[in-house]
């Protein structure tokens, strides 16, 4: 994926650095501002959203501190773009099962993995900061809606290798290539199951004792997101951290992310743009914040 970074505006690390920093713009984003209340959703969030000055909630500061915006190269991340990198290069072409909300566009299709690769994948910056979302809460588990070519397994894997990684993928093909991605790398603690995620999302929720980290990226259809959050609800604590990606999709997604945030069990969301957190700490007083990413 061809990126293009912006960087606008001014902060300090720890008193150490002053480095430029604040949009960072790619591709797959320019081309999704194509729609014209996307962008304007995007801009909205840009103008309404905070930086970690003005946030005073104490666990969102730090994490925003020493989380979201801690930008320093990781040791895994080197060899997974590698990977990617070899993945938008290849010419192979698969047959697409799509159960997702393209599936009217793409079931059966012949496409290049070169073309999933550039389309569907989340971008470096995302899949990174997904990564150290992970290294931080230091899941036992983590589930993963949207499997793809695994990139974004393997970064949560390689962030937690201590961690069982469940990772679920509609389209047998796609998942064989995903096998391929994680040997390559060799990552040895994802789980890749095919199937449905309506159909096994709760058998995987009910064997665990409890959920500690779930990203869901595919079928990002309203009804379906809130099945999905509301499958996962008996097994949540204060621990837990649901991330639902693009939030700002459609205006099914925007929706659900609405009825996620009001839900009476949720007791703090960090609605990054590209993705939206979900925790439900019990100490915490009912807050949402926005936050520039
Ligand atoms: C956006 S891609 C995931 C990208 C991946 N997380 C990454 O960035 O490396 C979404 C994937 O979810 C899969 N998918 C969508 N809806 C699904 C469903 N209902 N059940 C199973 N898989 C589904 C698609 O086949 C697609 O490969």
């Amino acid at each position: 994926m061809k990126s293009t970074t912006i960087h606008i505006g001014h902060r300090i690390r720890q008193g150490q650095f002053a480095y430029f920093t604040l949009i960072q713009l790619n591709l797959y984003y320019l081309c999704l501002m194509a729609n014209y209340r996307f962008f304007l959703d995007y801009l909205k969030h840009y103008l309404t959203a905070k930086t970690r000055h003005g946030v005073h909630s104490p666990f969102v500061y730090k994490l925003i501190d020493e989380v979201i915006y801690d930008f320093r190269e990781k040791s895994y991340e080197k060899s997974i773009e590698q990977e990617r990198t070899k993945l938008k290069n290849n010419d192979h072409s698969i047959v697409v099962t799509d159960l997702g909300a393209g599936s009217m566009m793409n079931n059966g299709r012949k496409k290049m993995i070169k073309t999933i690769a550039k389309n569907a994948l989340k971008p470096k910056k995302v899949a990174q900061l997904l990564a150290r979302l992970a290294y931080n809460f230091q899941p036992a588990s983590i589930i993963e809606l949207g499997t793809c070519l695994a990139i974004t397994s393997s970064y949560l894997a390689k962030a937690v290798p201590t961690a069982h990684v469940v990772s679920v993928e509609g389209c047998p093909e796609t998942a064989k290539v995903a096998r391929t991605t994680l040997s390559n790398l060799a990552i040895d603690n994802v789980e890749i199951k095919v199937g449905n995620f309506d159909v096994l999302l709760a058998p995987i929720i009910d064997n665990l004792e409890k959920l500690d980290f779930l990203f869901v990226d595919g079928n990002h259809r309203k009804e379906a997101t809130l099945t999905y959050f509301k499958t996962c609800l008996p097994k949540v604590s204060s621990r837990s951290v649901l991330i639902f990606d693009d939030i700002y999709w459609s205006t099914g997604m925007k929706e659900a992310w609405q009825e996620i945030k009001n839900h009476p069990d949720v007791t703090l969301t960090i609605d990054l743009f590209y993705i939206g957190l979900v925790f439900f700490k019990q100490d915490q007083v009912k807050e949402h914040f926005k936050i520039r990413f």
